[in-house]
């Protein structure tokens, strides 16, 4: 099902216009369709069925507590990189045996607080942090259910900056390292050493590139004693533009049933894209249009504050009107307020004749979107909505000023030349 259509030439996000909401909440705004969420996620199950492999969300991609509870009631768990992540989990009712705690520089806070909140299973990143899980549950007294996460030394990702799965990366343990603590693991009282973890990357099109690394995370299992699950990790590509394919899940299903066929471990996946990134879009208002020089530049209220991912990693998202139009198509930029020439959310997109006001959409923005926005410029977080059929709800809502400002004070220097 695609969410987001026109109906009577009006931009539409399930059965609500995007007009009627953003009357209401003002632009720029995220909306994510609460039909599309849930299409997805029936969608990688039942692909996977029969595979016996669990899916934990991995809540980096979109962690608003509506889409996590959503996702939650279908029976995802969760792959978490912060304790921030265990709070809005736990907030968003997961149940949390089902949640893994992933990610290369846990705190002594974060093990602590994970350990008191019997999670499921934290993934040890290093021979650092093995030490310091060992030394808090002593103090604790708590078991620790650990898994190692392998770094299979595979070159994945769409882009350098989210490629994870290179032996110089600062992601993940050689095999050497995890064969010695897991023994040091099978002696301790108090560490339950219960499987393997491996992630190679984001935004991954090239099954070969899994199998690769998933025959290697099987090589090292089959050195070790009583692996019980392998958490295979996320990274499934989506289609941002056209030309860009998706991952076949039909074969990385297949490819997983193959893997269940190897070993009696219990299969876990960490998908945070493939779920979320479709099924959301960044509404923005126009604010004017200008030439620059050849160019034509659509000055948008949304920014690189917003939404990241243009400047950081040259993704292309496609840019759709709200108003469908059979008039000729213009080439532009979209770009925001922000004072960076970077601050560009889209290059050489077709739009249509636009006017102060109107309305655009940029596609999927569902996962990495809302998470990764910050108040660079003095602006507001963007706010989100979910739509669910003909309702639609505010999920999170648009800060005040104050309240941006809430957390910070101007220190008192009287008599004073300067602060220190
Ligand atoms: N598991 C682990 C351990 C991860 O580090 C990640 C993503 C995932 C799962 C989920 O990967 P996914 O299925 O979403 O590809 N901000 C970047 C993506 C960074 C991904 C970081 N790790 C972007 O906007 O493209």
């Amino acid at each position: 099902m695609n969410a987001f259509t026109y109906r009577n030439g009006r931009l539409h996000v399930e059965e609500v216009d995007l007009a009627t909401i953003a009357r209401e909440v003002g632009t720029p705004f995220y909306c994510y369709s609460a039909t599309a969420l849930r299409d997805r996620f029936l969608h990688l199950r039942d692909a996977m069925a029969g595979t016996g492999t669990s899916v934990l969300y991995a809540v980096k991609a979109n962690s608003n507590l509506a889409v996590i509870h959503l996702l939650g009631s279908l029976g995802a768990g969760a792959d978490v990189v912060s304790a921030g992540e265990i709070h809005r989990c736990l907030a968003a009712g997961l149940d949390r045996r089902t949640i893994v705690f992933s990610g290369v520089g846990k705190s002594r806070e974060e093990i602590v607080f994970a350990l008191e909140n019997g999670i499921r299973q934290i993934n040890v990143e290093s021979e650092g942090e093995f030490d310091r899980i060992l030394e808090i549950c002593v103090g604790l007294n708590k078991e620790a259910p650990v898994a190692f996460r392998f770094n299979p030394d595979v070159d994945a990702g769409g882009h350098e900056k989210i490629s994870t799965g290179r032996q110089t990366d600062k992601f993940g343990l050689p095999a050497a390292t995890i064969r010695q603590l897991w023994s040091r693991a099978l002696d301790h009282p108090l560490i339950q050493p219960i499987g393997l973890a491996v992630h190679i990357g984001s935004q991954i099109h090239d099954i070969g590139l899994y199998r690769t690394a998933f025959d290697r995370l099987l090589d090292l299992a089959g050195t070790l004693d009583g692996v019980a699950t392998l958490d295979l990790g996320g990274g499934l590509g989506i289609a941002y533009h056209d030309g860009e394919e998706a991952i076949d899940l039909d074969g990385y299903a297949r490819l997983l049933a193959d893997i269940r066929c190897r070993t009696d471990a219990e299969l876990a996946i960490e998908p945070g894209r493939w779920l979320v990134a479709s099924a959301g879009v960044l509404v923005t208002g126009v604010n004017t249009v200008k030439q620059a020089g050849p160019k034509r530049i659509v000055i948008v209220d949304a920014a690189m504050n917003d939404l990241v991912r243009p400047t950081l990693y040259d993704a292309r998202h496609p840019v759709w009107p709200h108003l469908e139009t059979a008039a000729p198509l213009l080439e532009s930029v979209v770009a925001g307020p922000v004072c960076e020439s970077g601050d560009v959310l889209a290059h050489d997109v077709l739009l249509p004749d636009l006017e102060d006001g109107d309305l655009l959409a940029i596609g999927h923005a569902g996962a990495y979107g809302a998470v990764m926005a910050s108040g660079y410029n003095g602006r507001l977080l963007v706010p989100e909505v979910m739509v669910d059929q003909d309702r639609h709800a505010v999920v999170r809502r648009r800060p005040g000023h104050d309240e941006m400002m809430a957390l910070e004070t101007v220190p008192d220097l009287q008599g004073h030349d300067s602060v220190f």
